[in-house]
């Protein structure tokens, strides 16, 4: 990142921070209740955490949420965060006890766990103990991995963050208000869609509430390491000869020129680097010898990283990706992305994935139907996926939830979605399988939708000058058998995500041999394709909602991408059916999306089949 880019990203932030404090003057408290985040800790799961999985207490707290909202809809800080206990007899006081109240898994969403719960989307209390050992010199702090939608943490009862956001981590610090002995921890989580949220109110997903990933108590010393950057260095053009790495690791709380080593033996690279004023410590050393990362040979290094009583080791790959012209290139060499979209939600069991089981499972159909590429859609998925793709060398499109309609109009949304932004890159930044971030999905095309996203783009760009930007644009209407795309965001990206229905939300599926596309001169992704088709539902290929006719769709869908030339990826929607409150023909759908490759029970439609061939023959679409 260079230090103009740097300069002029933080002075945006400003001017939007700025923006949303004045606006926070005069709007209802919770929309401002999440500060700037003070840190996030990456590479927690490369640490000796304290996990605090396992069996919660939980209380429901029914709309309006009495015991987190104050009439004013400030944070109630004095209710059920006191975590006190009813006197049964004697003097009333308190009319809650989460000690003898039932428990919810964490991870875990609770519309799965309780089914009185499965529709719930309002406020739920979680209450556990935990054992700490506080030592001086050290700071302690609870890292939530996720939890959907808006998360308020007390420690003790003392409130020690606030976080807006469903799918990115944070991290609460909990040093000042932790004793020997035992401990407790409240969490309330509010699963309530707001306009002004992201996403908005409407979506087509299941709204899973609750923390619905990895918690962990995490104790480092008072002076340490809370990010880093370690990446293959990227020049205005591609050198194979290029082993230089670099980036820079982030001590927070270090005294300037405080010392950082970066320390990479299997690569032959050593280097030790200085921390400035804002405690940063960019450096670059030339490894000695260097494999890169690719879906053939996903090679990750050990990377040692020490300062002061700091010291921390992450598996990393190196590779590089640009565009050239209208090709992709990984390592210089031209690809084709063979992908499949999915939704982070557990194949069999149901509910959101958030065990090495549920990544398992997925990471096995995604080899089995020979693809090299996957779309985390809508929003960042368990740190699990990116890890596994990053040891299994598929390729990830990495995206935040600014799904269809958003407040575009609103500063302190782009302040929220700037936050999101950055814990989003700030958690994967590391990750060699992750090639694109992209900022949003099928929204509508007017100027101040295309200004936001566009400034958003470009704060990616500036966040990680490394990696390509992108987004999923809407399916244009049709023009008879012109598709044209001349929506002035792609002016914005690197790589176009273009989704279209041809097929089934519109026209017939032979009506795609005859479609000609107008696209931008970029590289361009079908970002969404598809058809709904019941298991074991069969019939004639016309007739829809049978697994003929799902193929059917797709086999002239390949007809209409092979007229693209700027086509360098096919990503059809989707792996497998997935839970959608807005899809409801019975026998049908009964609340599932159909256009799975695989049912919501693990079985494999006749698409599956049909792109698994395709992608082992490498028959849809050229490279270059
Ligand atoms: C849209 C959208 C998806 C949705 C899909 C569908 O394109 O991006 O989130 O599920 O279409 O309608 O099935």
């Amino acid at each position: 990142m260079t230090s103009s880019s740097k300069h002029t990203a933080a002075l945006r932030f400003v001017h939007y921070s700025i923006a949303l404090a004045l606006v926070c003057l005069g709007l209802a408290r919770p929309a401002c209740s999440q500060k700037p985040f003070q840190t996030l800790l990456v590479g927690i799961d490369h640490r000796t955490v304290t996990s605090l999985n396992g069996d919660w207490h939980y209380l429901v707290d029914q709309s309006p949420g009495r015991a987190l909202y104050k009439t004013n809809g400030d944070i109630n800080d004095s209710s059920y965060a006191m975590n006190s206990h009813p006197n049964i007899v004697g003097q009333h006081n308190e009319e809650y006890d989460f000690s003898t109240a039932p428990t919810l898994k964490v991870p875990g969403d609770w519309n799965t766990q309780v089914p009185q719960l499965f529709n719930y989307e309002g406020v739920v209390w979680y209450q556990r103990d935990f054992n700490a050992e506080p030592r001086r010199g050290t700071r302690t702090f609870i890292h939530v991995g996720a939890a959907n939608y808006r998360s308020h943490v007390w420690v003790n009862q003392k409130r020690v963050c606030d976080h807006e956001g469903g799918y990115t981590p944070f991290d609460c610090e909990a040093t000042g208000v932790i004793h020997k002995g035992s401990n407790f921890v409240v969490i309330a989580v509010d699963a309530t869609r707001l306009v002004d949220g992201i996403p908005s109110v409407g979506f087509d997903w299941f709204n899973y509430g609750g923390i619905t990933r990895d918690v962990s108590l995490v104790t480092v010393p008072s002076v340490f390491i809370d990010d880093y950057d370690v990446h293959l260095a990227h020049g205005a053009k591609y050198d194979p000869a290029n082993a230089e790495l670099a980036g820079y690791v982030h001590v927070l709380g270090a005294a300037v020129g405080t010392p950082v080593t970066i320390d990479i033996p299997e690569a032959g690279a050593r280097v030790t680097a200085k921390t400035g004023a804002d405690g940063n410590a960019p450096f670059s050393v030339k490894a000695s010898s260097l494999s890169l990362w690719s879906p053939e040979s996903p090679k990750l290094y050990k990377v040692n990283l020490a300062s002061g009583d700091d010291k921390l080791t992450d598996d990393i790959g190196f590779r590089d990706i640009r565009v050239d012209g209208t090709r992709i290139l990984l390592n210089g060499k031209a690809i084709f992305l063979q992908g499949v979209n999915m939704h982070a939600e557990n194949p069999i069991r149901g509910g959101r994935t958030n065990s090495d089981e549920d990544v398992a499972t997925i990471f096995g159909y995604l080899k089995d139907m020979n693809a090299n590429f996957v779309r985390l859609a809508h929003y960042p998925h368990d740190e699990r996926m990116e890890r596994t793709a990053d040891r299994e060398g598929i390729m990830v499109w990495s995206e935040i939830p600014n799904w269809q309609h958003i407040s575009f109009d609103k500063p302190e949304v782009y302040v929220k979605d700037v936050l999101m932004l950055r814990e989003m890159i700030r958690r994967d930044r590391n990750k060699a399988s992750v090639i694109l971030w992209s900022v949003s999905n099928e929204t509508p095309n007017n100027p101040t939708r295309t200004k936001f996203l566009s400034d958003l783009a470009n704060e990616a760009r500036s966040l990680d000058p490394t990696r390509l930007i992108t987004s999923a644009i809407i399916g244009p209407k049709p023009d008879g058998e012109l598709r044209v795309n001349d929506d002035a965001f792609c002016d914005a990206l690197d790589v176009v995500g273009q989704n279209e229905y041809v097929g089934w939300y519109e026209s017939k599926p032979e009506d795609a041999d005859k479609i000609i596309w107008r696209l931008p001169q970029k590289p361009v992704l079908m970002s969404e394709f598809g058809a709904e088709a019941k298991y074991g539902n069969h019939g004639a290929v016309n007739q829809r909602w049978t697994e003929e006719q799902q193929v059917n769709v797709f086999a002239h869908q390949f007809v209409m991408f092979s007229k693209i030339p700027q086509l360098r990826g096919t990503i059809p929607w989707t792996l497998t059916d997935f839970r959608s409150p807005t899809r409801n023909i019975p026998k049908l759908q009964d609340g599932y999306n159909r256009k799975g490759l695989i049912s919501e029970r693990g079985e494999k439609k006749q698409a599956f089949q049909l792109f698994q061939k395709a992608y082992k023959e490498h028959t849809i679409g050229k490279a270059d």
